[in-house]
């Protein structure tokens, strides 16, 4: 984390990037526990919840969450999503998207789906540099079934 932390205080966006795991691995956990030291100590009340915010030396004002998940349903990532938008809210950081990629086994099959799946994933992260927000379009491409019929027969494609 020391070596860490001089390059997190230049960056501008943060970008989280984790499988789900139940809810997620520890090390992740571990991870944003180590970011508190971005955050300045004086709290503040806002919308009615205590919150802090990130030191004047740190410029990260954005934060993105890129997650994989095992299952099919999008609903695997719920647990993760709130846990990166809380600590985006605890750092006063805008929350600006989330690249979320269900069955994430099926993506070592080289077929044109998961090529077109692996180059939106590419293309937000120019995007997000270029722009600095997300295309809503990109993150459906990203999130697309991959299989004809997901587990419990649900037609998907
Ligand atoms: C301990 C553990 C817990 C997991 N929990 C979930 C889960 O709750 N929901 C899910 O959809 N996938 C779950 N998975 C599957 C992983 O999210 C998925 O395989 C992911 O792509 C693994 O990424 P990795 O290979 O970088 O670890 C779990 C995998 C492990 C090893």
């Amino acid at each position: 984390m020391q070596s860490l932390y001089p390059r997190l205080r230049k960056t501008d966006i943060l970008v989280l990037a984790t499988p789900v795991y139940v809810p997620l691995p520890g090390e992740m956990q571990n991870l944003i526990n180590r970011l508190v030291p971005l955050m300045d100590p004086s709290l503040k009340n806002r919308n009615n919840r205590t919150r802090a915010r990130l030191r004047s030396d740190t410029a990260i004002s954005k934060l993105v969450l890129v997650s994989t998940s095992g299952w099919w349903e999008l609903g695997n990532f719920g647990t993760v999503l709130r846990i990166a938008k809380e600590f985006a809210e605890d750092c006063g950081v805008k929350f600006i998207g989330a690249l979320l990629r269900p069955h994430s086994s099926y993506l070592t099959e080289d077929n044109p789906k998961t090529r077109k799946v692996l180059e939106a994933a590419e293309q937000t992260g120019y995007q997000l540099v270029k722009e600095g927000k997300i295309s809503r379009d990109l993150l459906s491409i990203v999130s697309h079934p991959l299989l004809l019929h997901q587990i419990g027969g649900t037609k998907t494609d």
